[in-house]
This record gives structure tokens, sequence and C-alpha cells, in this order.
């Protein structure tokens, strides 16, 4: 047996022992450390949304609705009427539609490859201080006015688990591009994004 051989024999075990056994410690009686997660607590947890939609709750909304969800939550609040005018960031660009998106405002209902993330995002960030509180019809409703006022979508389209997943973003596979690595370079110089 080879040095190299002998020493995967001897690693990995220690490697899976030492994972398996730090495991068992942290929710070991002995100790009184960790427990157990109910099953309440890992629902509350589980609430990742992926591109494809799959792990969204039923329910519906429209721009509409969703402007009312907007004043009523407090959105209206930190971000300003129309997302435009609070202290937290903008919601709505400022620039022409003929401006390409990445000339654009850094906003994530426009900015994001996929409009799940932004669905993602208001419901399990916002709104600020009370997070976990919009129900999924709320959410769906805000997702769409703030795709809407950004004219990713018409005011009318109604989002829910199918639709949402469809909406064809303004950065459709231009995702951020890796920035040039000149040896000796500043890592970021020029970096655009
Ligand atoms: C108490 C102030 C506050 C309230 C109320 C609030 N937000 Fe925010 N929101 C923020 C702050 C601050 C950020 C920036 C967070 C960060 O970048 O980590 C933010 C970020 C966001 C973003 C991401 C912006 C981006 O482009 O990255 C969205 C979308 C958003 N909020 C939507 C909402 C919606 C919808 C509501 C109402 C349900 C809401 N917010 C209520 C303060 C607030």
């Amino acid at each position: 047996m080879g040095s190299l051989n002998l020493l995967r024999v001897v690693t990995i075990p220690l490697l899976l022992g030492s994972l398996l056994g730090s495991t068992a410690f942290a929710q070991s009686p002995t100790y009184g450390v960790g427990r157990t997660p109910t099953a309440e607590e890992i629902r509350r947890m589980d609430i990742s949304i992926g591109p494809t939609g799959e792990e969204l709750p039923p329910g519906r909304g429209s721009a509409k609705e969703g402007a009312q969800v907007y004043a009523q939550k407090g959105c209206v609040g930190c971000h300003g009427a129309a997302g435009i005018g609070g202290l937290a960031p903008i919601l709505q660009s400022k620039q022409g539609a003929d401006v390409p998106v990445w000339k654009k405002e850094r906003i994530l209902p426009l900015r994001a490859p996929h409009a799940t993330i932004v669905w993602d995002f208001i419901n399990r960030g916002m709104p600020l201080g009370l997070e976990g509180t919009l129900t999924p019809n709320e959410v769906y409703s805000l997702t769409a006015y703030l795709l809407f006022i950004n004219k990713v979508i018409p005011e009318d389209q109604v989002l829910d688990k199918q639709s949402l997943p469809k909406v064809k973003m303004p950065i459709g596979d231009e995702y951020g591009k890796p920035h040039q690595f000149k040896l000796n370079a500043p890592r970021l110089e020029g970096y655009p994004y």
C-alpha cells in the first residue's frame, strides 16, 4: 500500500468520525447542547424558492393589488411612493427603456436573473423588521407590482406558481460576466457590476 493510499485509509474514517461525532455532540443530552429541530421549525426555515418555482405556495396576485399592499404594509414608508424617494434602496428604475439593463440601477426586480428571486426576497426579508408576516397572495401581488413599475410585465398580468417562473427578466442570459483577470491587476479594477 502506497503512502497516499494509507493516508486515505486513515483520514476518511477520521473525517467521517469527526462529522458524525460533531452531529451527535450537538444533540448530546450529556452536554445539554442543541436539540433536534421540530418539524414546525424546519418548515419555517425551509422557504427557499428555486428558479423553477416548484417550491412556491399556491396563491396569486397582480400589480393593481400589489400597489395597495405596498401602501398597507408600509413599504412606501421606507422605499418611497412607487419605489422612489425613500431612505431604503430605490425599487423602480429612473432610467428610460432604451438604457441597457446593466447601465440601469442595481434594482432587484430588474437585475434578478429569475423573477422567483424577487418573490423569495420579499417573502423572506420584507417588510424589514416584520419579516415573514406577508401572505403568499401579498407576496405575489408585490412581486407583480415591482415587476410592473420596472416595465418587466404588463399591469394586468397575474402572477402565480405557474406564471411567475416563466417571467422573462430583462437580463435574459446575460448574467454578470466574470472580470477579465490579468496577472497583478487589482481584482476588481473596471469591474462594471
Ligand atoms: C423599515 C424599512 C423597510 C420597509 C418597511 C420595507 N423595506 Fe424593503 N428594504 C429596506 C432596506 C434597508 C433594504 C436593503 C436591504 C439590503 O440591501 O440588504 C430593502 C430592500 C428591499 C428590496 C431589494 C432591493 C434591491 O434592489 O436589492 C426589495 C425588493 C424590497 N426591499 C421590497 C420591499 C417591500 C415589497 C416592502 C413592503 C412589504 C418593503 N420592502 C418594506 C427597508 C425596508
